[in-house]
This record gives structure tokens, sequence and C-alpha cells, in this order.
């Protein structure tokens, strides 16, 4: 899988008796290999978005078609697989495990889909080699920076192949040179490798060094850099 297309997207969080529109109408689509960025200001519906289209949340109404099937049709038990094995996520905190260290972190996904251990292995020595952690395999989180457990952190998020690499804010704890590493890496992946990758992110610089930006504003896409600007603002 790799193209995305968002329907007329609502989702609405209920809290304390208020209803929160964190995503007003959106319609999106995103197409294999695309690097894109997702823009706006904090509370705008970045993250949701972003979960909506990972599939880690369904939105309140509104169709999510993955290369063309309807996500919503799916079984559970074929979402948490696409999930799984066609969706990388990484996260602005990175979210690797404590007590493993950093050959586990990145091999942890394939604890749930089976497979050749060794291979395994030998993949997750590929991937730090590339992210420039492999002189750290044995590593605890805590013995890193944050630059190089966020670098851990994509390494993970690519063990499986997936089409789809989903980042909330990847650069939002490193310094500036390192974010453009980690942005340099993530261009490779959709140039080389063919992965849709969407970056959420705050910072405009990051932002313009992609592809394509979208904006956006009060749960509404206001601006697409691959269109016509979609509403005033
Ligand atoms: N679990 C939640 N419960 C209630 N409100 C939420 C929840 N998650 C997000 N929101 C609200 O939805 C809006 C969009 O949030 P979010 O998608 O996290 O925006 P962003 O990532 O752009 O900061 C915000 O107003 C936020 O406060
Ligand atoms: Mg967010």
């Amino acid at each position: 899988m790799a193209t995305i297309e968002l329907r007329n997207i609502t989702k609405q969080y209920r809290q304390a008796g208020n209803v929160i529109n964190a995503l007003d109408d959106v319609s999106l689509t995103i197409d294999g290999g695309e690097f894109l960025s997702i823009v706006g200001r904090s509370g705008s519906g970045k993250t949701t978005l972003l979960d909506i289209c990972g599939l880690l949340m369904r939105p309140t109404s509104g169709q999510v078609f993955i290369d063309g099937a309807d996500a919503a049709s799916l079984p559970e038990r074929r979402r948490a697989e696409l999930r799984g094995r066609a969706i990388g996520f990484v996260f602005q905190e990175y979210n690797l495990i404590p007590t493993l260290d950093v050959l586990g972190n990145v091999m942890l996904p394939l604890r749930y889909s089976g497979g050749d251990r060794r291979d395994g292995r030998d993949r997750a020595m590929g991937l730090l080699q590339a992210v420039g952690m492999s002189d750290r395999v044995g590593h605890r989180p805590d013995q890193l920076s944050g630059g190089q457990q966020q670098r851990v952190a994509i390494a993970r998020s690519l063990i499986q192949r997936p089409a789809l690499l989903l980042a909330d804010e990847p650069t939002g704890a490193v310094d500036t040179q390192t974010a453009a590493e980690l942005l340099d890496m993530l261009r490779g992946l959709s140039r080389e490798d063919g992965v849709t990758v969407a970056i959420v992110t705050h910072d405009l610089d990051l932002a313009a060094s992609t592809d394509r930006t979208v904006r956006l504003q009060d749960g509404r896409v206001v601006e697409d850099s691959a269109g016509v600007r979609v509403a005033a603002a």
C-alpha cells in the first residue's frame, strides 16, 4: 500500500461536555512515494490527521482509502496487520523501550510478525548503519542523546520495510544539524526506496525542503502547495 485518500474527514473529541472539532471536513490525497510535510499551529489537528492516516484512530465521519480500499470496511485484524507491516511511525518522544538496548528496540516490531531472526538481526544492523548508530547497538536509550534516540526510532520504524512512513515532529527535540541529517534520511527513503513519507512539523524551513506542504488551521486544510489554495485562512 502507498496511496492514502482522505474524504471529508471529521474528528470530534468530547471532553467534559465540550465537543472539540479537531478535524473539520478534510479531504486529501497522498500519492505513493510522496515526500510531504504537514504544518500548522499547535492544536490545529496535525497529530489527529496523522493518527487517522496511520489507522491508529478512526474518524468521527468521512472515509480513509488505502490503495483504493475503504479502511473502515477492513476488519480490525487486517487494520492491525497493515499498521504493523506497511506503516512505520516515528514520534516526537521516540517511544523507545528503556529496558531494551538499541538493537533490541529496532528488532522489537519483528517479535509480532515472525520471520527469520537472523535475517531480522542483519536487517536491523544495516538500518543502524544507515542511521549512523551501528557503534551503539548495546546502549540503552538513557545512554543516548535525543538525536541518537530519534535515529534509533527511525531505524525501528523501517524494520518492516513500510510503504508509508508517518513522522510526528521527528525533529522537535533535536538540534538543527541533527534535524537536517534526519530530514536527508527521510528524503532518501522517499526518493530511493519509493516510501511515502509524511512529516508533521512546526519548522517552516524543514517544511520548505519537502516536495509538498499541507497547512492545517483549526482542523481544516487551508493551504496545499500541490494544488490551489483551498480556503481563505
Ligand atoms: N484525546 C483528546 N481528547 C480531547 N481533545 C483532544 C484530544 N487530542 C487532541 N485534542 C484536541 O484536538 C485538537 C487537535 O489536536 P492535535 O491533533 O493534537 O493538534 P496538533 O498535533 O496540531 O497540535 C486540539 O484542540 C486538541 O486539544
Ligand atoms: Mg501534535
